[in-house]
Order: C-alpha cells, then sequence, then structure tokens
C-alpha cells in the first residue's frame, strides 16, 4: 500500500509513521513521499533522516484551504505517486472537493480530539479549556464536511487533577503516535485482504 503524506508543521506523526515502517511495524504499508506546504516545516527534515522524498508544494493562492492553482498542483503531484493512501498528518488546510473527488475514499486525517467533540483549530486547548475528563485523539476519513468523515478509530487519555496543559498535550501527542501507525497496518492488511478476495 503506497502512502503518500501531507503534513503542516512538527512532523512527529509522520515520523511516528516511518518509526513503524522502519521497525517492520506498518504492515504492508510503504511510506513513498512526504509533502508539506510550509516551506520551513519539521516534517520536511524527516525526508533525508528515512531516505523518502520530502517536497515542499506551493498551495498559494489561498492563505488557509486547498483550493483552485494550489490543489491543482497538490492533485497532479500527489497522483503521480500513485497512491493508495493519503495520511493527513497535522496538514492544517482545508480540502476541497476536486481533491477528494481526486483521491475518493483514500484520504484519512488524524485529529487530536475525540470526535465528534473538539473538531477544528487546536483541539488539545478546546478540551482542556472546557475541562474534560475524558480526551485522546481520532482518525477518520477524510469528507467535505471538516473533521466529520467517518470514524477509522480513536485513542483515549484521561486527564488527572496533576495535568497540566503540557503534560496532557504530551499525553494526546503520545496515543496520536501510536494511533496512526497501528490505523495505517490494520488498513494495509485489510487492502490486501480485499484484493485476494476479488
Ligand atoms: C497533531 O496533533 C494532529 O492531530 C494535529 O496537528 C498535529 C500535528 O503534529 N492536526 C490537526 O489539528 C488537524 N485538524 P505533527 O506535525 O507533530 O505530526
Amino acid at each position: 500500500m503506497r502512502l503518500v503524506i501531507l503534513g503542516s508543521g512538527r512532523g512527529s506523526n509522520a515520523e511516528a509513521i516511518l518509526v513503524a515502517q522502519r521497525a517492520g511495524q506498518l504492515g504492508r504499508a510503504e511510506v513513498v513521499q512526504l509533502f508539506s506546504d510550509q516551506p520551513a516545516a519539521g516534517i520536511l527534515a524527516l525526508g533525508l533522516s528515512f531516505g523518502v522524498p520530502a517536497t515542499f508544494l506551493d498551495p498559494a493562492p489561498f492563505k488557509t484551504k486547498l483550493d483552485g492553482e494550489g490543489e491543482q498542483r497538490y492533485i497532479a503531484a500527489i497522483q503521480a505517486c500513485q497512491p493508495d493512501l493519503v495520511v493527513l498528518a497535522g496538514f492544517m488546510r482545508v480540502i476541497k472537493p476536486a481533491f477528494l473527488a481526486a483521491f475518493a475514499g483514500k484520504i484519512i486525517n488524524l485529529h487530536p480530539s475525540l470526535l465528534p467533540s473538539f473538531p477544528g483549530l487546536d483541539g488539545i486547548g478546546q478540551a482542556w479549556r472546557r475541562g474534560v475528563k475524558v480526551a485522546g485523539c481520532t482518525v477518520h476519513y477524510v469528507t467535505a464536511e471538516v473533521d466529520g468523515g467517518p470514524i477509522i478509530d480513536q485513542a483515549v487519555v484521561r486527564i488527572e487533577s496533576t495535568d497540566t496543559p503540557e503534560s496532557f498535550a504530551q499525553k494526546v501527542h503520545a496515543a496520536e503516535h501510536a494511533l496512526l501507525p497501528a490505523v495505517i497496518a490494520r488498513l494495509s492488511h485489510a487492502t490486501v485482504t480485499n484484493a485476494a478476495n476479488a
């Protein structure tokens, strides 16, 4: 299963996927390309360490969404990778219909809350400020509804009285780093099984 990962930031989740792959824990999945909409994103530095092509792709002309020329640039570049799965690992842009149609049913997103609670920006901060005692993260298929697509799996994190915003955020990130590679490994086995049954 060929994976393309899109990210805008640190890249700790892309790194978790690559570490799992190196350890033989990613099932039949293989990361073939990393893309970022931010030229200085940490995720791009992972390419060198793991021997995977990592490329800045200009998202212009829009600041927060992926539309117009930028969207076409992304679609063409990702299609050239012939992906079986497109993984949004901290990709902070709203995906529009043309992109969804180009990779229908093949785009998954990681979100740092137990959806449907706290969609949108800063899921961790939203949960902390609301004072919930149980939080976590979600991997879901991407649809036109932001953070609203079918949920594939979730991991739960408890917030203790001793937690701080920082320790809580660390717990959520640790949960994400375990959940996302595990989901990908499972999907890769499902893909192989489906292909075998076809
Ligand atoms: C992760 O916490 C991910 O859940 C979040 O961005 C972070 C990326 O971290 N994504 C969203 O909030 C999407 N709505 P990373 O760059 O270290 O992987």
